[in-house]
């Protein structure tokens, strides 16, 4: 592959004043991007904010002859997406790329977890996502182009304890990606995923000295800049990565069990085959129509 260069082109990238944003947000610069640096500065939790943050991650980049502009509008407010995306018009004419990153955690138990620890988890990672990618995603349509990197985990996809309201947000982000990729793709909008582990504030105190020396935010935005580029072949995909390990996650089906004139007792009597994972036993359909048309070809067997 020829070398991945951002010339001309235009990435917002949300959250970048510190961890994985930042991490992205020089790479994409070096690359030759045109960056606009959002943070609202705040704390893990969400509270509080600051100018510094972006600013910082800003002067990095000009100190290289990079260019870049910061922006403190909160993801979490349809205003704030609003005035993210026309920040970067105002700046560079355009939007090209957006990296859906800005995040925060409120864990506990579910049974102690709150509406506010609910709210604002949720308000910041997936109604963040759709503030901002709903503006810059009608302006990629009009222009017919754009790449759109969104950022879940494997709390949402595999499950952790404690992270109701954050894998949940994380979860649905997987959902946008797999519905705007197939809306997008005649418009040559690509959208994917990842699921990243890194070394970051959010993570100093939960991965371990031994992983955490391996899983630098660095590691993980080369990804980032070959999905975010013009030549990336993919879309609705999702990537896990962490310390230069890459993995697809997709979501299988089993083949599952046909059971005429089923009732519970079937069901119960069946589960463990219709539960079992066999690779050879399993399907990855591509869209809900492809879903569809499975289901259709399993019940033809019934009439
Ligand atoms: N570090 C990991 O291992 C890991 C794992 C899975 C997913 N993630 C995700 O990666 C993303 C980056 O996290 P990180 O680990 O770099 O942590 P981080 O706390 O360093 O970065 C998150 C950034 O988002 C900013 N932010 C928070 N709320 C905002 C808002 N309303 N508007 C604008 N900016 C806001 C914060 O100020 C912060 O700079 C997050 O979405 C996080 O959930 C991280």
């Amino acid at each position: 592959m020829s070398d991945i260069r951002f010339d001309g082109r235009v990435a917002i990238i949300t959250g970048a004043g510190g961890g994985l944003g930042r991490s992205h947000a020089l790479e994409l610069a070096r690359r030759g991007a045109q960056v606009l640096v959002n943070d609202l500065g705040g704390a893990v939790d969400g509270s509080g904010s600051s100018l510094s943050a972006a600013d910082l991650v800003v002067a990095e980049i000009t100190a290289f002859g990079g260019i870049a502009v910061a922006n403190h509008d909160s993801v979490a407010i349809a205003e704030g997406g609003a005035a993210i995306v026309q920040a970067a018009i105002d700046a560079f004419g355009r939007v090209d790329i957006l990296v859906n990153n800005a995040g925060i955690l409120r864990d506990k138990a579910f049974h102690k977890m709150d509406d506010t620890m609910i709210t604002a988890v949720i308000d910041v990672h997936l109604k963040g996502a759709f503030n901002v990618t709903g503006p810059a995603y009608r302006l990629m349509r009009e222009q017919g182009y754009g790449r759109i990197v969104s950022t879940s985990s494997a709390s949402g996809l595999f499950g952790n304890f404690g992270q109701a309201n954050y894998g949940a947000a994380k979860a649905g982000l997987a959902g946008l990606t797999r519905v705007l990729a197939l809306e997008g793709a005649s418009h040559n909008i690509k959208v994917n995923a990842i699921a990243p582990i890194a070394r970051t504030r959010m993570t100093e105190d939960i991965l371990g000295e031994d992983l955490a020396s391996k899983v630098s935010p660095e590691t993980v935005s080369p990804v980032v800049a070959y999905l975010a580029h013009e030549e990336c072949l993919v879309s609705g995909h999702i990537y896990s990565v962490a310390g230069g390990h890459v993995s697809r996650i997709f979501v299988a089906e089993t083949d599952g069990v046909t059971i005429p004139g089923i009732t519970a007792e079937k069901v119960g009597a069946k589960i463990t085959l219709i539960g079992d994972i066999d690779p050879d036993r399993q399907k990855v359909p591509a869209s809900l129509e492809d879903e569809t048309t499975i289901i259709a070809k399993a019940l033809a067997e019934i009439a």
